[in-house]
């Protein structure tokens, strides 16, 4: 493993590097990974060389790699977005960008490594996200880690040549430990 941050059973996170900015660049081009992300415009290196640095400049975002153990393949990129720290809340963001890797459950895991950094080491209170309707997938993934749906931003997005509704789903912290104690994890220490 290289410059491990957050260790789980197939995978871990990483700081991201500049040296991932192909990587990424590839990612975030890819109309098929990011037609679920609102992502539209193109991206070349100096604007992602920016979006990084100032990732790492701004108390308010965590940005991490999605590494696999058994090859320190670079997988995906998962983060917490917008931390308020009086409210205690942040907001979950996940792209599997690679996609050979969809639905092999490194999306799970990767999350679930995110909820214990963000509940245990950082104090959080709820962590939420946003998912667009037609996103069943990772609807699915979000329901599995314990996200709750609450609510709808109705035709709040456009793609695809029509409007979609986005779902906005939440974790409470307590919501959190009882699903952990349930499934005998106990804490990220
Ligand atoms: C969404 C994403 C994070 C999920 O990660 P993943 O590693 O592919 O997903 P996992 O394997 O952990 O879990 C997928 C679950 O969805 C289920 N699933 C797969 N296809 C599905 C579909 N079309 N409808 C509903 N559920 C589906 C799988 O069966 C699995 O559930 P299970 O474990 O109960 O069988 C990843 O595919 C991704 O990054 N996609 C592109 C970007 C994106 O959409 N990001 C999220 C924006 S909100």
């Amino acid at each position: 493993m290289k410059n491990p941050f957050l260790i789980g059973e197939r995978l871990y996170l990483r700081p991201l590097e500049e040296s991932d900015i192909s990587t990424c660049l590839r990612w975030i081009n890819d109309p098929e990974v990011t037609r679920t992300l609102g992502m539209y415009r193109p991206m070349n290196e100096p604007r992602e060389r920016e979006w990084l640095e100032s990732r790492y400049k701004d108390d308010k975002e965590i940005g991490l790699a999605i590494v696999l153990k058994e090859n320190d393949k670079h997988i995906g990129n998962i983060g917490l977005h917008g931390l308020d720290w009086k409210n205690r809340e942040a907001e979950l963001g996940i792209m599997i960008g690679e996609k050979d890797q969809w639905d092999k459950g490194y999306g799970h895991e990767a999350i679930e490594l995110m909820l214990g950094y963000g509940f245990d080491r950082l104090g959080l209170h709820r962590i939420y996200l946003r998912v667009y309707e037609n996103n069943l997938w990772a609807q699915r993934c979000y329901e599995k880690a314990g996200f709750r749906r609450e609510g709808v931003m109705r035709e709040s997005v456009f793609s695809e040549g029509r409007y979609w509704d986005t779902i906005l789903m939440s974790l409470l912290e307590r919501e959190w430990r009882e699903l952990r104690s349930k499934s005998g994890k106990g804490e990220l220490v």
